[in-house]
């Protein structure tokens, strides 16, 4: 296992994604996943599946502190009093006392960053969660929410795979010593039709979904999250610690991004950066 450390957090490299999995579903691919060894698991309250989450760690018999639990917060819960009101609904749905890492879900522009990030100090303050951070904030909104909380922020959590260039965010978060979760890092499974990631992958014994993967982590600083509703899958996610892209390699994936490559584009979603 490889791990980021960021701002006072140790963060296994490789998370288990559940979005879109069915509770039935979750509960028995998180355990699974903990089963060949992820120990990093990420679900949202939007996910409508932290109870199921809950019951799969139980059922896999690894104790809690050694898992890096998330959780992320939705956007209607962010007033203050409201927002720790609902991280202690998500601690009961996922039967445990704390996560070890909470994210604000999206920007919402409608409450001030001030109100949102103070709740969120709050939370950490009472010991509901270990660590505290963001997801889908853009350079602009990264540089004002760091200057905003007081505690440190570890993660902001982006989409991030080889066909969407993240310079500006990668940029702003090692100007402020954050590290990147990369979420849907298979491009939602499209890399698995990549001749470019295939013929590396034969070079190494391994498969595009691994390069992808390896390409993510082998950046530093970067965590990946991918989802599988297949064991086989999440096994094969998982297998990408013993080999190693060489530098040629790693140019060549990151060419394969496009100025249409991005998945995750909501109506709410705030002004994303486009990279130079
Ligand atoms: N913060 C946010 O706003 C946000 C947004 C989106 C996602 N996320 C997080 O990021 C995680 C990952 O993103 P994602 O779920 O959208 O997409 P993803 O992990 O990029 O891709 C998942 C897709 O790839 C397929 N797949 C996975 N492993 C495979 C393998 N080894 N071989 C063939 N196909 C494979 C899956 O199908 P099978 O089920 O058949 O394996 C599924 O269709 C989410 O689960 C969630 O935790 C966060």
């Amino acid at each position: 296992m490889q791990y980021v450390n960021t701002n006072g957090a140790k963060i296994p490299a490789i998370g288990f994604g559940t979005f879109e999995l069915e509770p039935a579903d979750a509960e028995k691919m998180v355990q699974h996943a903990l089963d060949v060894g992820y120990r990093h698991i990420d679900t949202a309250q939007m996910y409508k599946n932290e109870e199921a989450v809950g019951r799969g760690i139980k059922n896999s018999g690894v104790a809690r502190e050694d898992i890096f639990l998330t959780t992320k917060i939705w956007t209607d819960r962010y007033a203050d009093g409201d927002l720790q009101t609902s991280v202690q609904e998500s601690l009961d749905r996922l039967g445990t006392d704390y996560v070890d890492l909470i994210l604000l879900h999206w920007p919402n522009p409608d409450i001030s960053l001030k109100e949102t990030l103070g709740a969120l100090n709050d939370v950490q303050e009472k010991g509901l969660a270990r660590h505290i951070g963001i997801s889908n904030f853009t350079k602009a909104l990264i540089h004002e929410a760091v200057e905003t909380s007081g505690k440190p922020l570890v993660t902001n959590q982006v989409e991030y795979h080889p066909y969407l260039d993240q310079k500006p965010v990668l940029d702003a978060l090692s100007e402020t010593g954050m590290a990147m979760t990369a979420y849907c890092p298979l491009a939602r499974g499209e890399v698995f039709k990549d001749p470019t990631l295939e013929r590396i992958g034969r070079q190494h014994g391994k498969n595009a979904g691994q390069v992808a993967l390896r390409w993510l982590i082998q950046q530093g600083n970067i965590i990946a999250v991918p989802r599988s509703s297949n064991p086989d899958h999440a096994t094969s996610n998982f297998n990408v610690f013993d080999f190693e892209l060489t530098e040629a390699q790693m140019s060549q994936i990151s060419t394969l991004n496009s100025p249409e490559g991005r998945m995750i584009n909501p109506s709410f979603a705030p002004n994303w950066d486009t990279a130079a």
